[in-house]
């Protein structure tokens, strides 16, 4: 497969009506993304219709150019940068796009390039200095600030809590600091990422109650942050309509500007679903299997997870068949030759999965194609569209 020319545009992506039909046809010997871009267009369509204000996708999740495209056609338009790269490409590929540069921390000089090339006008900042810097390498009278304030993690899978985050008071003091600027000041929070309680969200916005009550002052702009959470084998989570609702209640009742808008920025909700992965077994040893992507590539995320995420699965055989063996847990090793290249925890697959099997994996759109490296030589770059098929199902 030319991956250079399938990533280039939506238009020259391959097309198959299933997974299957493409594991038959192409016979793939490396790893290949499948989007289902109905399942993406569906999730993101949920997002715009619930959530009780504006949502921003949170591009780090998945920046494949015809994400980008899908979910904007569902509805989207506005997008969570963390840096000029990410900004460079949404504008190119969305020129009417509003974007967000939501990163606390920032390369220096990159605020002025976000402002001036790339018509930027929303900022994030967690710490006096940092503010400063957005004050002064922007025109403060069309920028909007957002101070990200200090909120627990508790219910998050991923604490996000110990990075980023100003206390109360610092918080009550940048905001006053933005609106002497003479710029927009705005509130900002994040409960995490895989944050399996809505409560978590009403106690960020019962912390912004606080601030604005000492802040006297009308906010237009409050962000809840990423983390809606997406179901994935032996994790239930509730639904994205649960935190809608229970978001839309504890708005009602702060203290904001009659017009404000609250924004959502999330990653991998928006996109998990939306691609499945098709790994080639290259070789099995016993229970050891070893096969073509790893966590170097697009398993990153069940690594970190310590194995907790991982993914409902089917596999194929190159005749077409199915092992029927009962599902029993292997070991699975990534293709690179650093021995911390294997999932974390064994894995559930047929008892006869063997050497040439293709597995499709499925709601593997979120951090898989974002955080994979070319280490070792191996990089997962090919893609195709999926136009029929259904992926495996969490059982
Ligand atoms: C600032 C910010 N916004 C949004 C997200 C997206 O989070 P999630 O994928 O959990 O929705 C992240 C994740 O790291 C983040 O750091």
């Amino acid at each position: 497969m030319d991956s250079t020319a399938m990533m280039k545009n939506s238009e020259s992506v391959d097309c198959y009506a299933t997974a299957r039909d493409m594991m038959l046809t192409a016979k793939p010997a490396e790893p290949v993304y499948c989007l289902y871009r109905d399942r993406l267009a569906t999730v993101a369509k949920r997002f715009v219709g619930g959530f009780p204000g504006k949502t921003m996708f949170a591009v780090k999740a998945n920046p494949f150019p015809v994400v980008l495209d899908t979910i904007w056609e569902a509805g989207i338009r506005c997008f969570d940068t963390a840096s000029l790269p990410e900004i460079a490409l949404v504008r190119e590929r969305l020129p009417d796009a509003e974007l967000f540069y939501m990163a606390p921390v920032r390369i220096h000089g990159t605020v002025h390039d976000a402002y001036k090339t790339y018509g930027v006008r929303n900022f994030v900042a967690d710490h006096p200095d940092e503010l400063k810097r957005v004050l002064a390498e922007t025109s403060a009278k069309d920028t909007t600030v957002f101070i990200r304030t200090a909120v627990p993690n508790e219910d998050a899978i991923y604490d996000l809590s110990t990075k980023f985050g100003a206390e109360t008071e610092a918080t009550v003091e940048m905001i006053k600091t933005v609106k002497d600027h003479g710029a927009e000041p705005a509130l900002a929070f994040n409960v995490g990422s895989m944050v399996m309680n809505p409560q978590s969200y009403e106690t960020g916005l019962g912390i912004c109650a606080d601030i604005l009550n000492k802040i006297g002052l009308p906010i237009r702009h409050l962000d809840i942050g990423g983390g809606f959470p997406w179901a994935y084998p032996d994790i239930e989570a509730p639904e994205l309509e649960t935190y809608f609702d229970r978001i839309r209640m504890a708005r009602d009742a702060l203290p904001l500007a009659g017009d404000a808008t609250i924004y959502c920025e999330p990653g991998r909700a928006m996109v998990a679903d939306g691609m499945s992965l098709v790994v080639q077994v290259l070789l099995r040893k016993g229970d050891e299997l070893y096969i073509n992507d790893g966590i170097y590539g697009s398993f990153s995320e069940s690594n970190i997870s310590n194995g907790d995420v991982w993914y409902p699965t089917s596999v194929t055989r190159p005749d077409g068949t199915a092992p029927n063996g009962d599902m029993v847990p292997l070991t699975v090793w990534g293709p690179t030759c650093d021995s911390l290249d294997k999932l974390p925890k064994p894995v559930p697959l047929p008892a006869d999965i063997q050497e040439g099997d293709w597995i499709e994996v499925a709601t593997m759109g979120a951090y898989s194609n974002s955080v994979r490296t070319a280490f070792n030589g191996f990089f997962p770059n090919n893609m195709v569209e999926i136009t029929n098929g259904r992926p495996p199902e969490l059982i």
